[in-house]
Parts: structure tokens; C-alpha cells; sequence
């Protein structure tokens, strides 16, 4: 799923003005927990991740305190009050996002937090292509049928329908227009339609069953199918060399060799990292940082293991300990383990008790004996949020 060129720009608007009634409770579901942390969060922090450059959220009326709780802080972000229907939300956040005109929006609903990086791809790629207005959509498996006051009337062909998702892309200005210029029902089935009845063109991409919307209460405690446990190994080697820096977990020590590489060559943190990303399932430090892109090129380590353990409460899991060992002749490590230690647990967001970081020689046989590079490995475990 790499993407080849950079992807033009999109701003988005998370609509989270609802006000649950048929998932129930005491607050609205999008701030409520799924996987560990709120609703609202995960979609608006997949939508960052997948390069928005700003985002609107359409919130309730004084609602602001308990979305800002439910967000945490992220800087790209704004409130907008939202309306009595899902329509007059967006609308609502069309309206504020005038003065930036983007050329791209895309608009998502809070309640689908499990948005894979795909189907942001792919809208954006359609709009790139030259449609007014994109959306995923996913095949009807099962047969359908008409209720006509309890009794089976007509059997529509499912193999022409599809089931319409959120995030939904469209070029700003056309959909601004459509919702300024509706008429229709006060509630909207969705901003594709609104744009379609004002003449506009949308194109079907691929939808995928992970975005399903959080609608019913039982849909917000479905993270029971995944492991409780699971484990994660790295292994990493940089080669030493004079005149460069020497960065080990974060922490610049004084040596007379640094290590050489694309990034800052913290081969710690590297282990450490594919060790979260493996103990995860989601590929390796190359497939997140490719080093072909000039954009890591000499880029601190820490931001990788900051994205793998945001990536690690996206999946639901919370890093459980990391163990390291930096296997080099010299320098020491013990003077800077306190160090090292609390920067890895600064990066992670995790307590120091659960973070080892050890070091060995090999008894100078070998690369690392004969000083010409030095390795770490890692082993990760994460837990499964309730
Ligand atoms: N939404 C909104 N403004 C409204 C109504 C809905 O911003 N006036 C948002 C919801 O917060 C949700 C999305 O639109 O993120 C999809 O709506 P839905 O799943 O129907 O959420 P609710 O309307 O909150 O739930 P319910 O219909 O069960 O009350
Ligand atoms: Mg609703």
C-alpha cells in the first residue's frame, strides 16, 4: 500500500454532532471508548495520519469541553457547531473551512473510526483523476427483499446495488454549492447525494468492512476476536564510522565512531521500533519510513517509534514492556541507560518499569567485536485494550 508520489492535499470534516440515541448511554457515542480510546479520535487521528492538513469536526452545542477531552491535543484541528441533521452539519463545516478553500475535502463520519489508509488513497486518487465527487462502497452479499407490512414484496438485484461508506471525497467548491443549493430531505442519506442532486458526478471506489459504522451498542465491544497478547521481535545493524554523530535510543553520546545510515542510524530505536510493528502484524521500519524518500534522510529516529506505538493503539493493544540489547564493544551503555530508558518511555508513552535496555559485547569477535558497527535487538509485547 506504499504510495508512489506524494498525494495532493485534502482537508476533512468529521461530522460528530449526533446524538447517538440508538447506540444510547450518557454521552454521545463518538466520544466514547472503542479499542482503548474515543471514537472521535480514532477517525480524526487516521485522517491526519493519512496527510488531512486540517480537519473540521462538527461537534454538539457546548460541546467543546468533551470533545477536547476526547481528542487530546493535536494542533490541526478545529470545532464547529453542528446542526439538527447530519446535513446541516456538514454544511455547518463546509461553511467554516470558506476562508482556506481547499481544493479536496473529504467528509467522515466519527462514528467509523477503523478507516484504512486505502480507501483514503484511493477517494484522493479519484478526485486527482478528475471526478467531481468519490466514494467507497462495498458489494450486497445478501439477497434482498422488500417488507411490505411483514410480508416479502419485491427481490431487488443486489448485484447492482452497493453499500455506501464515509469517508466521502468531493472538490470543495462543487459540494459546498450542492449543500448550499438542497432542498431535499431535511435528512440527507449522505453529502454523495446531496452532490448528485446538484448535478454532480461521483465515482465508486473500493469501500472495506473495517469502516463499518459504529450504529448499535454491541458494535462498540467488538474488539474481542483479536489476541490478548502478542509479541514482536527487531534486529538492526548500523556500521561505525568517523566523523559522524552517535545516537543511541534517542540519547547523543560522546564516541569517537557514529553510526552511519539514511536517518539518524539510532539502531536502537530501529530494533525497538520493528519489534512494536512486528508484535502489531503491520510491516517493518522500511515500510512506514521507506529510506527512498529523501523526507527521512537523516530524520531522528524517535518520530518512527512515536508512529509505531500510534499505531499500536489504532489496533487496539497498548505496548506491554520492550526489552533491548545493544550488542557493541564501546562505548559503555550503563552511564546512559537512565537516560536511554526514559526517552524510550517519553517516545512510547509507557511507565520506565517496563522499558529493559541491556548491553552486551560479543568478546571482540565479530563486526561488533572488531568495533566496526553496532546491532541491537528487541522484543515488544502488547496488550489488548478492554
Ligand atoms: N451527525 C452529526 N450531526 C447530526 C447528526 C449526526 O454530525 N445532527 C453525525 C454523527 O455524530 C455521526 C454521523 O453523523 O458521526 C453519522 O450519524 P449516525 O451514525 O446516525 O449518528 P447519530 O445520529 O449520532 O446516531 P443515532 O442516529 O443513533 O442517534
Ligand atoms: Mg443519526
Amino acid at each position: 500500500m506504499a504510495q508512489t508520489g506524494p498525494l495532493p492535499r485534502f482537508t476533512a470534516i468529521v461530522v460528530a454532532a449526533g446524538k447517538g440515541l440508538r447506540v444510547g448511554g450518557e454521552i454521545p457515542k463518538q466520544f466514547r471508548n472503542w479499542r482503548g480510546q474515543p471514537l472521535l479520535r480514532h477517525s480524526v487521528e487516521r485522517l491526519l495520519d493519512h496527510g488531512a492538513d486540517h480537519i473540521i469536526i462538527a461537534i454538539p452545542q457546548g460541546a467543546d469541553d468533551v470533545a477536547r477531552a476526547a481528542l487530546g491535543a493535536h494542533d490541526a484541528v478545529t470545532f464547529v457547531t453542528g446542526g439538527a441533521t447530519r446535513q446541516q452539519s456538514v454544511l455547518h463545516a463546509l461553511e467554516a473551512l470558506a476562508e482556506r478553500g481547499p481544493s479536496y475535502v473529504l467528509i467522515h463520519d466519527a462514528a467509523r473510526p477503523d478507516l484504512p489508509r486505502a480507501v483514503t488513497h484511493g477517494l484522493i486518487d479519484a478526485l486527482a483523476a478528475g471526478n467531481q465527487g468519490a466514494i467507497p462502497v462495498l458489494p450486497v452479499v445478501d439477497s434482498l427483499a422488500v417488507d411490505e407490512n411483514g410480508m416479502m414484496g419485491a427481490s431487488p438485484d443486489r448485484d447492482i446495488l452497493r453499500r455506501v461508506q464515509t469517508p466521502q471525497a468531493f472538490v470543495y467548491a462543487d459540494i459546498l454549492a450542492a449543500h448550499r443549493a438542497w432542498t431535499g430531505a431535511p435528512n440527507a442519506g449522505d453529502d454523495a447525494q446531496v452532490l448528485a442532486a446538484n448535478g454532480g458526478a461521483v465515482a465508486l471506489v473500493d469501500g472495506h468492512e473495517r469502516l463499518k459504522k459504529i450504529t448499535f451498542a454491541e458494535d462498540l465491544m467488538d474488539n474481542s476476536t483479536q489476541p490478548a497478547f502478542r509479541i514482536g521481535q527487531g534486529f538492526d545493524v548500523h556500521k561505525l564510522v568517523e566523523g559522524e554523530e552517535l545516537w543511541l535510543c534517542g540519547i547523543q553520546l560522546d564516541h569517537t565512531h557514529g553510526l552511519a545510515g539514511h536517518s539518524d542510524a539510532d539502531v536502537a530505536l530501529h530494533a525497538i521500533t520493528d519489534a512494536v510493528l512486528g508484535a502489531i502484524g503491520d510491516g517493518d521500519i522500511g515500510t512506514h519510513f521507506p529510506p527512498s524518500d529523501p523526507q527521512w534522510k537523516g530524520a531522528r529516529s524517535g518520530q518512527f517509534l512515536e508512529h509505531a506505538a500510534k499505531l499500536v493503539a489504532q489496533a487496539g493493544y497498548r505496548i506491554g514492556n520492550i526489552d533491548l540489547t545493544i550488542i557493541c564493544e564501546a562505548p559503555k551503555i550503563g552511564p546512559h541507560r537512565p537516560a536511554m530508558r526514559s526517552e524510550v518511555a517519553r517516545l512510547t508513552g509507557m511507565d520506565e518499569s517496563a522499558i529493559s535496555i541491556k548491553a552486551t559485547t560479543t568478546e571482540r569477535l565479530g563486526f561488533t567485536g572488531r568495533g566496526e558497527g553496532i546491532a541491537a535487538q528487541a522484543i515488544a509485547s502488547v496488550e489488548r485494550l478492554a
